[in-house]
């Protein structure tokens, strides 16, 4: 199996946990590979345009979910089953871009980036169905965001884009908002939720990073001055603004320096 192969494999697995042992287990040959100085076969192979999904959760548009605060038992787990349920996401996310982009040739590292972040979304998505069924709740029990694949389908054509909007946007958002989730599960001392957001927050530095590397490296290949390329990508492709306060340190230590994301922040000029 070429890795592309083994990536379609991952979008088309419907069930969760399935899913994540799948990408793991690729994760592990392709690792146990490159550590013996190899280079496996990238190939090709077309992923399909959503990956596969399990019956449960019942997918709802933002406007229909319930809204519950997130000061009550059920209101922490519906935060956290809406946190699986972005990690359930990533994974596919990670391996659609190694599969979807196979035909432009990339260095090896590529790969290695993205291939252990799919492996770190599997683990984060195995830590919070831990955390919910800790919780007496599982993954499915509760209605699910329905828009989560947008970016990847408005990003399908172009891979400037979709590092622009996936990692260098979304999962940016993610440094940003982690830090006040932990404090929601401090306060009322869930161990093990605080030590499963932890380890999230700070392996997606990483991802962020993987992104903003490879956008530069494509931009230098082009010749092309990166910060007007990400503008123009995102005000095109990302419905919307992006929203402070940002997390400028955990942003600055992924290679996302300030003037990429603040003019964003508002309408363009002129
Ligand atoms: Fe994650
Ligand atoms: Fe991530």
């Amino acid at each position: 199996m070429t890795l592309s192969d083994r990536a379609v494999a991952v979008l088309a697995t419907a069930d969760g946990r399935a899913k994540a042992a799948l990408s793991r287990a690729h994760a592990a040959q392709w690792f146990a590979a490159r550590a013996h100085g190899e280079l496996p076969d990238i190939g090709h192979a077309k992923p399909p345009p959503q990956p596969a999904r399990p019956d449960a959760p019942e997918l709802l548009s933002p406007r229909d979910m319930p809204r519950r605060r997130p000061g009550s038992p059920q209101g922490r787990i519906a935060l956290l089953h809406a946190v699986a349920h972005i990690e359930l996401n990533a994974v596919d996310l990670h391996w659609d871009i190694i599969a979807r982009f196979s035909h432009i040739p990339m260095p090896p590292g590529f790969y290695d980036d993205w291939v252990k972040a799919a492996d770190e979304e599997s683990k984060h998505f195995n830590l919070l169905c831990d955390c919910l069924e800790a919780e007496g709740s599982f993954y499915g029990a509760l209605p699910a965001h329905a828009g989560m694949w947008r970016a990847a389908e408005d990003t399908a054509h172009d891979l400037h884009a979709r590092l622009a909007v996936v990692p260098m946007v979304l999962e940016a958002r993610g440094l940003d908002v982690t830090p006040g989730m932990i404090e929601i599960f401090r306060k009322v001392g869930a161990t093990r939720t605080v030590e499963a957001l932890e380890t999230i927050y700070s392996e997606e530095v990483s991802h962020v990073a993987y992104g903003s590397k490879w956008f530069h490296f494509l931009c230098g290949r082009d010749n092309a001055d990166p910060k007007p390329v990400f503008h123009t990508l995102v005000r095109t492709h990302f419905h919307g603004f992006l929203k402070p306060p940002f997390n400028e340190e955990k942003r600055a230590e992924a290679g996302l320096p300030p003037d990429f994301y603040w003019p964003l922040t508002e309408p363009a000029e002129g």
